[in-house]
């Protein structure tokens, strides 16, 4: 195999007048407290989350990262329309960074919103490294106060075991694979059952703890403003392997984005966010102490997210706070109409492919198109074509299903660049083919994307 056959990609020169946003990230071993838990894991900058990185559409940024960890890893910037040789994945967009090696990312962001980061090598995304990304409107509309970014996420690193454990263990749970992926052609039965839930069985691995900026609900982040404020909530669920229910107690919310595009507003009193999933919202707040909750869906251990909302005196509700909007009615964020600033132009598909997601827990074998990634065909599309991607979820399971490097629309319009598809779902998904490379499409659960849900989308050259 030959050591580089990537190299470093073209630099890119500002054109004039574009702004340009450098930053330097780390990413180191470090230890964090979880209300007084210490644990072992890895990060960006010596935090969980890592730092905010922050621009304005249309900037060139310079990111580059400094690999101290034991192992090789990339960064990934999720969602972000940028340049093939910056989007992050080893093997196919670049080589992967060895430890004490750095490498230069550069690319302009054209789209406003709100995304993330993380690595793209093995399941590491389940250890600390994640940090939030946000592009700003050049002319923003405003109509908000204060703006709070929230990082969902699901906790297992440094608790006497790594994601790396975790997923070996998955697979050694599973059974021995007996039939190569011949199992793959018909959905098969998850572990446990979730009754007549939306999402079926939702989840792989049992965390003893859930984040939200970090923190646990024992010493959750507090958030503070005034009563009458609006405020602008950006939720990312950076979780593995957790859909999470989002509500704030005695308040409703107002949808405003998904995945950095633009809805028609929906009031709401709870959503779901998938992993990988990015909703934006506006609430205007009461008077007193409110408990921010991000309820893992279909988990059996319990357990929950949460931050506190205070604008004024009161007490806090306890680590168990279990506000009644999450008994209503709850958003399935792919229901949502899209603004119409973010239809695509009206187009006949001119070419359509199938993507079907296959595998099940045991054994411990997940793919697209009849084979786990590395061993199934690539799907291909010509530059300029609006391509229909038929997928079909043919498992027991829910999986958010993420594109890099466009944003796709499904049947209503609505832009995403992740989507839950729930147990047996069909959905066709359209996009642009505007952005000539080779792009990763994948489940955003890691533990399945590691184990061979994923399929590379290749423009033909
Ligand atoms: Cu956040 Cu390839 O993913
Ligand atoms: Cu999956």
């Amino acid at each position: 195999m030959p050591s580089t056959p990537f190299g470093s990609p073209t630099p890119l020169s500002p054109s004039p007048g574009q702004k340009v946003v450098s930053k330097t990230l780390s990413a180191t071993p470090l230890t964090v407290d979880l209300a007084g838990r210490s644990v072992s894991t890895w990060g960006y900058d010596g935090s969980v989350p890592g730092p905010l990185v922050r621009a304005t559409a249309g900037d060139l940024l310079r990111l580059t990262l400094v690999n101290q960890l034991p192992a090789d890893t990339t960064i990934h910037w999720h969602g972000i329309r940028l340049r093939n040789a910056a989007d992050g994945v080893p093997g196919l967009t670049q080589d992967p960074v060895r430890p004490g090696g750095t490498f230069g990312y550069e690319f302009t962001a054209p789209d406003p919103g709100t995304y993330f980061f993380h690595p793209h090598v093995g399941v590491q995304l389940d250890r600390g490294l994640y940090a939030p990304m946000i592009i700003d409107e050049v002319a923003d509309p405003g109509g908000y106060d204060t703006e709070w970014i929230l990082l969902l996420d699901d906790w297992i690193d440094g608790t006497g075991t790594t994601p790396d454990d975790v997923l070996t263990k998955l697979i050694a749970d599973g059974g021995t694979a007996t039939g190569g992926m011949g199992g793959m052609d018909h959905g098969s039965m998850g572990g446990m059952s979730m009754g007549a839930a939306p999402w079926g069985d939702a989840g792989d691995v049992t965390y003893p703890l859930f984040l939200v900026n970090g923190k646990p609900p024992g010493d959750p982040d507090v958030l503070s403003a005034k009563r009458g404020d609006r405020v602008r909530l950006r939720v990312i669920n950076a979780a593995s392997d957790t859909i999470f229910t989002v509500a704030l107690g005695g308040h409703s919310m107002t949808i405003t984005h998904t995945d950095g595009h633009a809805v028609q507003p929906t009031q709401v009193s709870a959503f779901y966010i998938g992993m990988g999933e990015r909703y934006d919202a506006i609430v205007t707040l009461a008077d007193g102490v409110f408990p921010l909750v991000a309820k893992p869906f279909g988990k059996a251990s319990g357990g929950q997210g949460l931050a506190l909302v205070r604008t004024g005196s009161g007490t806090a509700p306890g680590p168990n706070a279990n506000p009644s909007e999450l008994s209503g009615q709850i958003l399935i964020g792919s229901q949502l109409q899209p603004a119409s600033s973010s239809l695509l132009p009206v187009k006949t598909p001119d070419a359509t492919v199938d993507l079907a997601l296959q595998g099940s827990m045991k054994p411990y074998q997940w793919g697209i198109n009849g084979a786990p990634f590395g061993k199934n065909e690539p799907l291909t599309v010509a530059a300029g074509q609006r391509l229909r991607i038929n997928a079909t979820n043919m498992t027991m399971m829910t999986h958010p299903l993420h594109l890099h490097g466009h944003t796709f629309a499904l049947p209503s319009g609505l832009r995403k660049d992740t989507v839950l598809m729930a147990p047996m779902q069909s959905l066709a998904i359209d996009l642009d083919a505007d952005n000539v490379g080779d792009w990763m499409i994948h489940c955003h659960n890691i533990y399945h994307a590691e184990a061979g849900m994923m399929i590379a989308l290749n423009y033909r050259r």
